[in-house]
């Protein structure tokens, strides 16, 4: 080609980064890798190939983890463990701060090899998953550094399990491994089977940095590895990848006691408005869905066009997608490279393939010969409901709709089971975050997208996931609580024969919308105290109590919104409305426990409520120290409807201190009342009716713990769920939770000291909010 007819199409020549170094270091390890554990390379077991998917090349055989494997590799982590928590942050901080320089270092090595292994654009792995390595290295040194000032009363939870996945081998790395190390855990992670290379050269740089012994873990293999590894003796699972497998682990972990966080798929709305910068706002797509071939869990693969501008902007991102150009991965002037593997290429195709609906576009430009090719393909005019409107297609496909105005826009994005990530498009920053906290998604970018840094959590709400990574809030969920933790033991409830003296038979109800609500199944139980004596009787909810419950909360999502001084006084007026009542409720504290404490309890109380009314307009967001020229707002949401079991114990401590906390915050909650105990939350019925509580707020429910845990647990409509009852329920909890893969806080077992410090405070703050990062990046 002349110089000349260059100019006349204007076309790119190659530019190809060459592959020799990456496949230099292939061969000094002779092209077949084993595990590495506890500070070395295992000798190679059965291995599988890994292939570069641009060309079907294989570029190196890597061991299928085995039972003894993944045990050896868990031992060698756990012996590690005590020496590098007690090394201190400032040593970890020196090690991670060595990891960070040597990715710096091999930089381009790194970057070679992801793309080679993976398929994914050069310029993409050099300019952006690498860096974002570096940074969340750096970072997390930083973390380790500040954590025994910032963080006195946490220390690490152990051994960590960490599944990852293929899209972004060396980044979902980063973002288990730093924040793992930092806070003092050792790990043991399995790559995707896909991409298990530049895990592999992580390790050398491990060996490289001094990293002591057995402190990460990498053991490579499928699925089946995965899975080992989430039944080893681990303290934490940490997994990204699909739903469904997260689905799985959530089942299997279910009240193990092991922590657990989850980084799932997603569907996420991509929202164009009338007055966005059009032009833009398709140079944005070009990032949300043609970025790594579109196999981005927060990609934005649901484009909401307004209607007025549609046909408009469908006709220039058609024309923006013909001048995309697939090629060589390696080669740096080619936009889309190849997909993972011909598996993940099937998927996408049969996908495509078995859609009737809309107009399909697929992009005019050439599909490179031989290799994992799709080219990139848009869809439109499909309803919110069809398939491909609702499935990660995880591919460079993306699938459009139009709206009208923007309540319809946010109707349209938040119908999914996922809520990950979204997208806004207007140049009226007010209607902009107008519609951001509105949307169900843990990230949201204003005029942006695929905006990510270690600085701000990443992480998802529904069916995308819980737990976030990066930032502060990504450090809390590798550490626990100082201190010797102590067994909870289940109280049993007193038993009686009969009657007492007094002689007023009352049958307590259920609260339920504001309402006393007589039980669904019309049953009820009594209630004796020490001595034997009948108290009094309670109704036993059920299933369709539970299912009235939750309605009742979902009506009342207003609370939601109201101001937190709102909600401040109304959390001052129930302690005022207790206090005046202190008398009775003392004494039914003692007649239903025996013993004397029930003044002190109730004093405890009080003050409690007025912790939660103090905290109301207190925990604030932030602003995020992200490196980009604008702002990343970490905005503290309501979680929506909780259920909580709450505790056997102090049956009005409790109780409040599990409501509270989640009222002041902006849920809506339906309490399951201590069940030997359970007429101190009957008697505060009364207290609420007077205290300006709106109805479905507070919702009170009573009778066995174990016949409500399952259906609020499986509940679609129910958020979060804590269970601080009975031992058992933990893991009926859990497991139940995986219907719509709601967060959970459950005891395991462990009892806490309601009357101290563990009975408010922080944790309560953090498991009554969600947050929700969204960035706006301002200027030119
Ligand atoms: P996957 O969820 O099966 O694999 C992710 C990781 O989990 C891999 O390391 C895999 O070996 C491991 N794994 C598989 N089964 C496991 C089990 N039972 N227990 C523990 N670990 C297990 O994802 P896959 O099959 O590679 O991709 C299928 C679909 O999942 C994609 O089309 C996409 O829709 C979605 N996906 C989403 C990702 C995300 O970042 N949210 C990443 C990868 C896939």
């Amino acid at each position: 080609m002349t110089v000349s007819e260059i100019f006349e199409t204007m076309d790119y020549g190659a530019a190809p980064e060459s592959p020799d170094q990456a496949l230099a270091w292939v061969a000094a390890h002779k092209g077949k890798f084993g595990h590495y554990i506890n500070g070395a390379f295992t000798g190679p077991g059965k291995t599988f190939e890994t292939r570069n998917p641009a060309t079907g090349e294989v570029l190196a055989r890597v061991s299928q983890g085995t039972q003894k494997d993944v045990d050896a590799a868990v031992a060698a982590a756990r012996r590690a463990q005590p020496g590098w928590e007690k090394a201190g942050g400032h040593a970890r901080a020196k090690a991670l701060y060595a990891l960070a320089r040597l990715l710096q270092k091999h930089s381009r090595l790194f970057a070679v090899l992801e793309t080679m292994d993976n398929g994914k654009p050069i310029r993409e792995s050099r300019d952006i998953d690498i860096p974002l390595v570096q940074r969340h290295f750096y970072f997390h040194a930083g973390m380790a550094q500040l954590m025994e000032d910032e963080l006195p009363d946490r220390r690490a939870l152990g051994v960590c399990g960490q599944v990852i996945p293929w899209n972004f081998p060396l980044l979902m790395l980063a973002w288990k491994i730093a924040p793992a190390l930092a806070t003092g855990n050792t790990v043991v992670l399995k790559p995707a089977e896909y991409t298990p290379l530049t895990a592999l050269l992580f390790a050398d740089i491990c060996r490289e940095a001094g990293l002591p012994e057995g402190v990460v873990n990498i053991v490579t293999g499928n699925g089946a590895v995965g899975e080992m590894i989430v039944a080893a003796e681990v303290d934490k699972v940490a997994f990204t990848g699909s739903t469904a497998v997260g689905r799985k682990i959530r089942e299997s972990t279910a009240g193990s006691g092991k922590a657990l966080t989850l980084e799932l798929g997603g569907k996420s709305p991509y929202i164009v408005f009338d007055d966005a910068d059009l032009d833009s706002a398709v140079e944005g797509l070009v990032d949300a869905i043609w970025f790594n071939q579109g196999q981005v869990c927060c990609a934005g693969s649901r484009l909401l066009v307004h209607e007025p501008v549609a046909d408009a902007f469908y006709a220039r991102l058609r024309a923006r997608m013909d001048k995309l150009r697939l090629g060589s991965p390696l080669d740096k002037s080619i936009d889309v490279g190849a997909i993972v593997d011909p598996v993940q290429l099937r998927t996408i195709t049969s996908l495509v393939a078995g859609n009737t609906a809309g107009d399909t576009y697929v992009a005019k430009g050439a599909l490179p010969a031989g290799g994992c090719f799709y080219p990139p393909t848009l869809i439109t005019g499909l309803n919110p409901a069809d398939t491909l409107m609702q499935e990660e297609i995880f591919g460079p496909v993306l699938v459009s709709c139009t709206f009208r105005t923007p309540a319809e826009a946010i109707a349209i994005a938040n119908n999914t089971r996922y809520g990950l990530a979204a997208t806004i498009w207007s140049e009226n920053i007010n209607l902009a975050l107008d519609i951001a906290p509105k949307l169900a998604a843990g990230i949201v970018w204003v005029n942006g997208t695929n905006m990510m840094d270690a600085a701000a959590g990443f992480g998802g709400v529904r069916e995308s996931g819980f737990g976030r990574e990066g930032g502060w809030e990504g450090l809390a969920s590798y550490t626990r609580p100082k201190g010797k933790e102590k067994a909870l033991k289940n109280i049993a409830p007193f038993e009686g024969s009969g009657p007492s003296g007094d002689s007023v038979d009352r049958t307590a109800k259920l609260y339920i919308g504001g309402k006393q609500a007589r039980p669904d199944g019309g049953y009820s139980a009594p209630v004796h105290g020490k001595s034997g004596t009948l108290l009094g009787h309670i109704s036993l909810a059920a299933r369709k109590d539970v299912r009235n419950a939750v309605e009742a909360a979902h009506a009342a999502k207003g609370w939601s919104g109201t101001t937190g001084h709102l909600r401040a006084q109304i959390l001052y007026y129930i302690a005022e409305n207790l206090a005046a009542r202190r008398d009775d409720f003392a004494r039914r504290l003692n007649d239903m426990q025996g013993g004397k404490s029930g003044e002190k309890e109730v004093g405890t109380t009080i003050s409690r409520l007025f912790t939660w009314a103090a905290w109301a307009d207190k925990y604030d967001g932030q602003i995020h120290g992200v490196p980009v020229r604008g702002v990343a707002l970490a905005m503290k949401e309501p979680v929506g409807v909780i259920g909580i079991l709450c505790p056997s114990e102090a049956p009005l401590l409790g109780l409040i201190s599990c409501m509270a906390p989640a009222i002041a915050m902006g849920n809506r909650v339906i309490l399951s009342a201590s069940e030997p105990f359970p007429l101190a939350a009957t008697d505060f019925i009364q207290v609420l009716e007077t205290s300006d509580v709106p109805a479905g707020v507070v919702n009170i429910l009573t009778g066995p713990q174990a016949d409500l845990a399952k259906p609020l647990a499986g509940h679609m409509d129910v958020d979060a769920v804590w269970s601080f009852g009975k031992v058992a329920l933990s893991e009926t909890v859990e497991k139940a939770s995986a219907s719509n893969l709601k967060r959970t806080w459950v005891n395991n077992g462990r009892a806490r000291d309601w009357s101290g410090a563990e009975g408010q405070g922080r944790a309560f703050l953090e498991a009554a909010t969600e947050i929700r990062n969204i960035w706006v990046p301002y200027g030119e």
